[in-house]
């Protein structure tokens, strides 16, 4: 079997790029069965750090994923080198203990260190990022099985400016860069997974209504040049205060599976600043976001992973930009504070379990 259809363990089914749609109900089927591996984003210190940080990614996890580590900034803060330490590290963790990690993530307009910006012709951007992709997708070839080639490609709202990201990729190469990332990766593990992943598809708007026609025209021009791509990414930093477009969510599922690719949930977790007080009430409301989110992906095809972005609310990243203005911490990930499940593992631990 080709790893790509094994790629989280026995536990998922993917596609390959090429499936029918008629391979593509098979799967269906098969999924809505399997049980789905869970996962989080890891902060590698924290797992030297804190024994009860360590003790909730065991106990909880068959997938991790680096919050950092595998990124330019982190991987090459100067030219010329590459750090691998963090993401040798986290490795080293998963497989000792039975775990997959995904890379996240090769080409990202974010987290890019300052001498990337000196970089201004097409000729040596494409060069830099092959060099990127070859030493880093190399050092792991057999090992990551699933990689987030391209990150965010498509702009915040594709319905009042440009559909593709400015990026450093974007503005040099162009729209090209995600299908010469996807071709690049797949020379150096063909049978890697390769993901595109993305965020601001969930809710009732124009804006996410655009997002996501973007996202499919993106994808469906990939798919007719025969571009390696397998699964799509739907990061899930779910706003708190705003309805799941459950309808919005199922057809854009369906039309992404109807091309044969898988779906992850990779980044999940809900953004609480605008939502009550009361810890219990937004705990319930939180549980309630995710539980729509999951349901809408589901009931086209359960998806082939879920990882949250994160796994207690002692460390997330949602107050660098979304702190609560009452003071209250935040409380967007499954476990609370203090390690306890909230309502939010509860939906989880349901929707990803074998179904009978
Ligand atoms: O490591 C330094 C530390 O040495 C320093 O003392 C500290 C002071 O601010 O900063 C630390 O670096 C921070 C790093 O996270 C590690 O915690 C950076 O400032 C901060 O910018 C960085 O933010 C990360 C962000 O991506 C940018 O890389 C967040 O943790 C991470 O959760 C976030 O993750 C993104 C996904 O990759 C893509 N999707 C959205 C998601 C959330 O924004």
């Amino acid at each position: 079997m080709h790893r790509r259809q094994f790629v989280l363990g026995a536990m998922g089914a993917g596609l390959s790029a090429g499936s029918t749609s008629a391979l593509a109900q098979a799967a269906a089927k098969e999924c809505s069965r399997a049980a789905i591996p869970y996962g989080a984003a890891i902060r590698v210190d924290l797992l030297r750090d804190d024994q009860e940080y360590r003790r909730a990614v065991l106990g909880n996890c068959q997938l991790v994923v680096g919050e950092g580590g595998l990124k330019w900034i982190d991987l090459r803060p100067e030219p010329g080198k590459f750090h691998f330490d963090h993401p040798d590290r986290l490795l080293a963790f998963a497989d000792a203990n039975g775990m997959r990690m995904r890379g996240h993530t090769l080409a990202w307009y974010a987290a890019m260190p300052k001498w990337t910006e000196a970089i201004s012709t097409k000729a040596e951007a494409e060069r830099v990022l092959y060099e990127h992709i070859d030493t880093v997708v190399g050092r792991y070839k057999g090992r990551i099985p699933s990689w987030d080639v391209v990150n965010e490609a498509i702009s915040d709202n594709p319905a009042v400016e440009a559909p593709m990201r400015k990026s450093i990729w974007q503005d040099l190469i162009g729209t090209q860069h995600v299908e010469l990332a996807l071709r690049r990766t797949a020379a150096v593990d063909p049978n890697a997974q390769l993901v595109l992943n993305d965020f601001g598809f969930e809710n009732p708007t124009e804006q996410c209504r655009a997002k996501r026609a973007a996202f499919l025209r993106l994808v469906r021009d990939l798919k007719d040049r025969d571009a390696p791509l397998h699964a799509i990414g739907l990061q899930g930093h779910l706003p708190g205060e705003k309805d799941i477009d459950k309808d919005g969510i199922s057809s854009f599922v369906a039309e992404l599976h109807g091309m044969g690719l898988s779906i992850l949930v990779t980044e999940l977790d809900v953004i609480d600043d605008k939502l009550p007080r009361d810890r219990a009430i937004r705990d319930d409301i939180v549980a309630s976001r995710v539980r729509a989110f999951l349901q809408a992906v589901g009931d086209v095809c359960r998806p082939e992973a879920v990882l949250t972005w994160g796994i207690s609310d002692r460390f997330t990243w949602v107050p660098i930009w979304f702190r609560r203005k009452d003071g209250e911490p935040n409380r967007p990930l499954p476990l609370d504070a203090n390690y306890r499940p909230k309502p939010m593992m509860r939906v989880i631990r349901e929707f990803t379990r074998a179904k009978l």
